[in-house]
């Protein structure tokens, strides 16, 4: 935040008094993109079955006709609102370049590239309604961001009773019915509301999430993984004998990011990552948002394609578990019993609404055989 702490005064006084964004959720191939200055985790839903990836909801649904044209003209606008940041030849970075410290080579394992993106420039005009909540609900330009129906209203009530527990109060639910506005007014719980779409949030919170963030990459996310390997990437060697003495390849593998809750941060490089998986789940109709997510995440800029050049960080897997991690491993082990995690994201399951009041029950309430009903996997 350098960077921004030493940006024009004035302007940055107006800018720090009006909290804006680009939160960005993506939601069964869709992209929601508003414009906001410091980062947010986003948490949603699992749209499709884990194991073949078939679509749950049908991509000639009304629901898709309605969206579509409504994305490509947000998209539209996000564009535009980037070649104006771009040609302002991004404010910051230059700012950083000719005020920050100068950058020398030096002894062996002391060279550190930097670690920190620098942040866009907000604009409250992309949506002035969204930016008064965002100023009211925001902790230090933070949030959690929500999607929710009424299909799901038990799922959320249970998801805002566990993150008001646990005292996080910068969260936002977006509505996407009104009878979930009423639903949330009536709870107290801040909402906002916009067009219609579908989804479902399985993550229970046992800690604030904000307390274990790194915040040095535009992208910190929540793992498939569920052992040091499979979480934060290994060594697979590829045997092919017939290559004798060269028979061995090395390649480099690590389990797919858990899209349904990752913390990102306002950069280009973040804005480049959902602008890209917005156009191509709008483009691609039988894709898959988390596979496309770690694909523009990941796959590196080759002859022919311009891949994303985006840090990016791997959440600790027993602070932010998925529900394989917690049923296979930490309920029958001793000592990873006695761990609280910040989340758990009911991902690997499909009794998400069973296994979140479980959760609940075994960490908060304290009852120590509430997981043991259940089955590893789904039977
Ligand atoms: C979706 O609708 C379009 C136009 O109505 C049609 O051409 C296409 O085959 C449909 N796709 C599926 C998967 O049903
Ligand atoms: C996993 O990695 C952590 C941190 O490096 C280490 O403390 C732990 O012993 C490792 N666990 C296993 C099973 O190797």
């Amino acid at each position: 935040m350098a960077v921004v702490g030493r940006r024009d005064k004035a302007q940055q006084s107006l800018r720090s008094r009006i909290a804006i964004a680009i939160v960005t959720g993506l939601v069964i191939g869709c992209l929601i993109a508003f414009y906001f200055p410091h980062g947010l985790i986003i948490s949603y839903p699992s749209v499709r079955t884990r194991r073949f990836g078939i679509p749950i909801s049908s991509p000639n649904s009304s629901l898709y006709r309605r969206i579509i044209p409504k994305l490509k003209k947000q998209i539209r606008d996000l564009k535009y609102k980037l070649r104006l940041v771009e040609q302002g030849k991004d404010h910051a970075e230059k700012q950083f370049l000719v005020l920050g410290e100068q950058h020398k080579g030096g002894p062996f394992g002391t060279v550190k590239a930097l670690r920190t993106n620098p942040t866009v420039i907000p604009d409250t005009l992309v949506n002035p309604r969204l930016a008064k909540i965002l100023e009211e609900v925001a902790v230090e330009k933070e949030l959690v961001v929500a999607l929710a129906n009424s299909n799901v209203k038990e799922t959320l009530e249970v998801w805002f009773s566990s993150i008001k527990r646990v005292g996080t109060n910068n969260y936002l639910v977006i509505a996407l019915d009104d009878h979930i506005v009423e639903f949330c007014k009536s709870n107290d719980v801040p909402v906002y509301k916009r067009d219609p779409d579908d989804g479902i949030d399985a993550v229970v919170y046992l800690q604030n999430p904000f307390n274990h963030l790194y915040r040095d990459s535009n992208v910190e996310s929540m793992t498939d993984g569920h052992d040091n390997m499979t979480a934060y990437g290994y060594n697979d060697v590829f045997d092919e004998p017939a290559m004798g003495w060269a028979r061995f390849a090395h390649t480099m593998r690590i389990w797919v990011f858990n899209s349904g809750f990752f913390y990102t941060r306002p950069t280009i490089a973040s804005i480049e990552l959902l602008d890209r998986v917005a156009d191509r789940l709008a483009r691609q109709e039988n894709s898959w948002d988390q596979a496309v997510f770690n694909e523009e995440l990941f796959f590196p800029p080759l002859p022919g394609y311009d891949g994303l050049l985006a840090a990016k960080r791997t959440m600790d897997f027993y602070m932010f578990m998925n529900s394989k991690v917690l049923f296979k491993t930490v309920r029958k082990d001793d000592k990873l019993k006695k761990l609280k995690p910040a989340i758990v994201h009911v991902n690997y399951h499909p009794d998400k609404l069973q296994r979140m009041k479980a959760v609940l029950e075994f960490y908060i309430n304290g009852k120590r055989d509430a997981l043991d009903a259940f089955p590893d996997g789904s039977e």
